[in-house]
């Protein structure tokens, strides 16, 4: 089934988990098969669990026909999603999968820096694959037993293993302290490092850090109300202050796709014909943002009263 909103479209279906095995303390790695589409180095797609569709960044190898390879954290604190890949997607299990998308493609460059914090480690793998000769890749965690793939990554003298408890936390001054024109650097993990990457690299030409976050990044800020007119639609709808456009779109019975509702998966994502927006999605890059003509509605407003947008 092929689904749309806005200028996306994506495939829902059902993936049987095929092989499955613990890859670190708390990491079970899934490969998933059917009719899948095929991806790029950086997408995710989302596994529909009972707790709600989750998204999980592929790490196995574009070339694969029809394969998605997932890895999974098991979150005790979580939202559930991570329970159920760990307790019931065992061999042969079936579950709904949607996607892939991708917020966090590997752009041409001369040299990469990959940076991963845990399991932030998935979306960089296949990236790592694709980036020729010149990379580097500093890879932190906890433990040496929570990093997952160190069998595959460790014997390359370009890897850098840097677990937490043998050598404290990775030398972000030391790895970005000089900025580098002919480098793109890329980054996944928890959010304090992608903050600290974020901070470091805010002296480095324009576009040089894409980050991955699986998280809503804090937004400050107060709302307000504002007026949205939907041109397809041709409706002009208020979206108060408490509310989001994406909850105030559906209520008017616009189909529009969501997934996380939270500002990270990118499904929501909206063309803006007029108006200034309010980004506070953990998704676009800065330079996205500012050029002003996308939004993820399920998180993102207005700074003006009124919105034009392409439903
Ligand atoms: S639904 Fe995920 S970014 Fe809006």
């Amino acid at each position: 089934m092929t689904l749309t909103a806005g200028a996306l479209a994506e495939v829902e279906t059902t993936a049987v988990v095929g092989d499955r095995h613990e890859a670190a303390d708390g990491v079970v790695v899934l490969t998933l098969r059917g009719d899948l589409p095929p991806w790029e180095p950086g997408a995710h797609v989302d596994l529909v669990t009972p707790e709600g569709p989750r998204q999980y960044s592929l790490c196995g190898d574009p070339a694969d026909e029809g394969v998605w390879r997932i890895g999974v954290l098991r979150e005790p604190d979580g939202r559930g999603g991570s329970a159920f890949v760990h307790d019931e997607l065992l061999p042969g299990a079936t579950v709904r999968v949607r996607g892939p998308r991708n917020h966090f493609p590997l752009l041409p460059s001369p040299s990469y820096l990959f940076i991963a914090g845990g399991i932030g480690i998935t979306p960089l793998l296949p990236m790592i694959d694709a980036a020729g000769a010149d990379w580097r890749l500093v890879y932190g965690g906890r433990t040496r037993t929570s990093m997952a793939f160190l069998d595959a990554l460790q014997p390359d003298p370009r890897v850098t293993v840097a677990p937490q408890d043998e050598t404290g936390l990775l030398d972000l001054d030391a790895l970005l302290g000089e900025p580098r024109a002919d480098t793109l650097v890329y980054c996944c993990g928890p959010e304090p490092l992608l903050a600290a990457v974020e901070e470091r690299c805010a002296s480095w030409p324009a576009g040089s850090l894409r980050v991955e976050r699986f998280a809503p990044k804090p937004v400050a800020g107060a709302s307000t109300s504002f007026e949205v007119e939907l041109t397809q639609s041709g409706v002009t709808l208020t979206v108060p202050a408490d509310r989001s456009i994406l909850d105030v779109v559906e209520e008017a019975g616009v189909t529009v796709l969501s997934s996380c509702s939270e500002g990270t998966c990118g499904t929501c994502e909206t063309a803006v014909l007029d108006g200034e927006i309010d980004h506070r999605d953990s998704v676009l890059t800065t330079d996205e943002q500012s050029e002003g003509d996308c939004m993820m509605i399920c998180v993102s407003r207005a700074s003006c009263a009124r919105l034009v947008l392409d439903l």
